[in-house]
């Protein structure tokens, strides 16, 4: 059904248990600001007005809303100054008006339409989720009448004892009718324990004007409210959870779901297999078919379908990954952008470059790319085979189908089907080890014998120094000869 909707949330509490120098609700829960979550959930709705009231100087909290409409709250009076803030914005606005928490990440659209639904089939001027929290100490709770409707919300440091004991707790959300909201508000006073102007108050006010009021159930869990890092690291668990799920549901396997971390933004395409103690940061994207073995921490990537990253892989901002890419363990892959089919197995630097398909990168190559000012890039063609243990010195091209010689430094642009060499000649003394051993040998036993005059061991000596053939065993030196 149609109605008109709008979403309000209320963000502009300080958030003090938190003991943070950011506003509450940009502290994040699977890489995203808390608040992004509440409005994820407000847009699916699609309300018509969606407006999120903050306190002096969150301008950071506007920015991470926007393009939500902003309402500012001067001073922080409780709830219901904190609705009365958006009366300018909602100023002739008829129809229902939801009002929601910045600091509840957990709460879900399909929870909202049953309140919806609730408040349009009772008619209700206001109808509230209410929950069953373990702990329901600190919580408003929620007065019945006998027929089950909504009398009235006691905060708790205004409840009395037996008010105390009611399970039912105010989650906070409520969805109001609109063409009565702010009448209820004007009526309002301070006229409790806080000395706040509590949003709760509505429901008795409208219920002495004979205005039908509802309640529906909620999972407390899903209306849990972030006041404390404790909190926030519940929410977090709760969050991976429901991720977890979903992406199973999609059609993702994972070995180990409770040792894998996701954000709020993953995407893993179907077939896709996870192996344990994966992390996903933030906007990830990965295609179908993909292998992700144990131990691999990618973000701002994009990886094609079966492709195959780790164990032990880091995908960094910026990575592009083509189909069939096959990353292996210790490689690094930043900034870059990798054609279908590379190959780079084991222990790799690659950032700033670019790949061309079906090139292989071999163990231990590295991509010299910045120079302690500026980044530059490494540009590989596709058929290309980089010898294990090379440095790419950037900025440096290696053209189609050539090839890099294993330990070379590569400084100069490597024309297509050309082979590099970028290393020191070896040089080989034939026989020279017997005859190395022997002059060891002595010089070491000569060094241990004692001499006349001598003062003991371990006291200290004038010219203690080393020199060949004066006791200290040397490494074979080849002498320099040209070639
Ligand atoms: C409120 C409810 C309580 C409910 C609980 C659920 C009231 C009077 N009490 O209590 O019944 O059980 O939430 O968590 O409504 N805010 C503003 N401006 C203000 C005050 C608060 O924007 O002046 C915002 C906060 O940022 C927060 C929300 O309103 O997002 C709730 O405020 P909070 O102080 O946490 O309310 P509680 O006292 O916990
Ligand atoms: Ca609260």
């Amino acid at each position: 059904m149609t109605e008109s909707l709008a979403t309000l949330i209320l963000a502009a509490g300080k958030g003090s248990r938190l003991k943070s120098a950011r506003p509450k609700v940009l502290h994040q829960i699977a890489n995203r600001p808390m608040i992004a979550h509440v409005l994820a959930a407000a847009r699916a709705l699609a309300p018509e007005r969606l407006i999120v009231v903050v306190g002096p100087e969150m301008e950071s909290v506007a920015e991470a809303a926007a393009p939500a409409e902003i309402a500012l709250q001067e001073s922080q009076r409780g709830t219901g100054d904190a609705v009365a803030a958006a009366r300018g914005p909602l100023s002739g606005f008829a129809g229902t008006v939801l009002v929601l928490y910045g600091d509840t990440p957990l709460i879900r659209a399909e929870t909202l339409e049953r309140l919806l639904a609730a408040r349009r089939s009772a008619n209700a001027a206001v109808a509230v989720i209410g929950m069953r929290p373990e702990e329901p100490g600190p919580y408003g709770r929620l007065i019945l009448a006998a027929d089950g409707t909504l009398e009235a919300i006691i905060e708790a440091k205004d409840a009395s004892d037996e008010q105390r004991q009611i399970g039912l707790c105010n989650s906070g959300v409520m969805a109001i009718d609109g063409k009565r909201l702010f009448s209820l508000i004007d009526a309002i006073t301070t006229s409790n324990s806080q000395a706040e102007y509590y949003l709760t108050d509505i429901v008795a006010i409208a219920r002495g004007r004979d205005l039908p009021c509802v309640a529906i159930e909620a999972d407390a869990g899903e209306l849990l409210g972030v006041n404390s890092r404790a909190e926030q690291a519940e929410a977090e668990a709760q969050m991976q959870r429901r991720l977890r799920a979903a992406a199973m549901r999609d059609g993702v396997t994972f070995t180990a779901p409770e040792t894998v971390f996701l954000s709020a933004d993953t995407k893993i395409g179907r077939d896709s297999v996870v192996g344990p103690f994966v992390v996903f940061g933030p906007h990830v994207t990965v295609g179908e078919g993909v292998e992700i073995p144990a131990f691999c921490h990618m973000s701002g990537a994009t990886v094609g379908d079966h492709a195959s990253i780790g164990p032990f892989a880091r995908l960094r901002p910026g990575a592009e990954l083509g189909r069939n890419v096959h990353i292996g363990n210790f490689v690094e892959v930043k900034n870059s952008v990798l054609a279908d089919g590379v190959k780079a197995n084991h222990l790799s630097y690659i950032g700033d470059a670019t790949i061309g398909a079906k090139t292989n990168v071999g163990a231990g190559t590295i991509t010299c790319n910045y120079d302690g000012i500026s980044k530059y890039r490494t540009e590989i063609g596709a058929n290309v085979f980089i010898g294990t243990n090379t440095s790419l010195v950037a900025p440096v091209k290696v053209a189609d189908g050539a090839m890099i010689a294993a330990g070379s430094v590569i400084t100069e642009d490597v024309p297509a089907d050309a082979l590099a060499l970028g290393r020191a000649r070896q040089v080989t003394k034939k026989a020279r080890v017997a005859s190395w051993r022997a002059n060891q040998l002595a010089a070491k036993e000569k060094a241990a014998a004692p001499k006349k005059n001598e003062p003991q061991k371990n006291e200290p000596q004038k010219n203690d120094k080393a020199k060949p053939g004066k006791g200290k065993p040397t490494r074979p030196k080849a002498k320099p000869k040209k070639r």
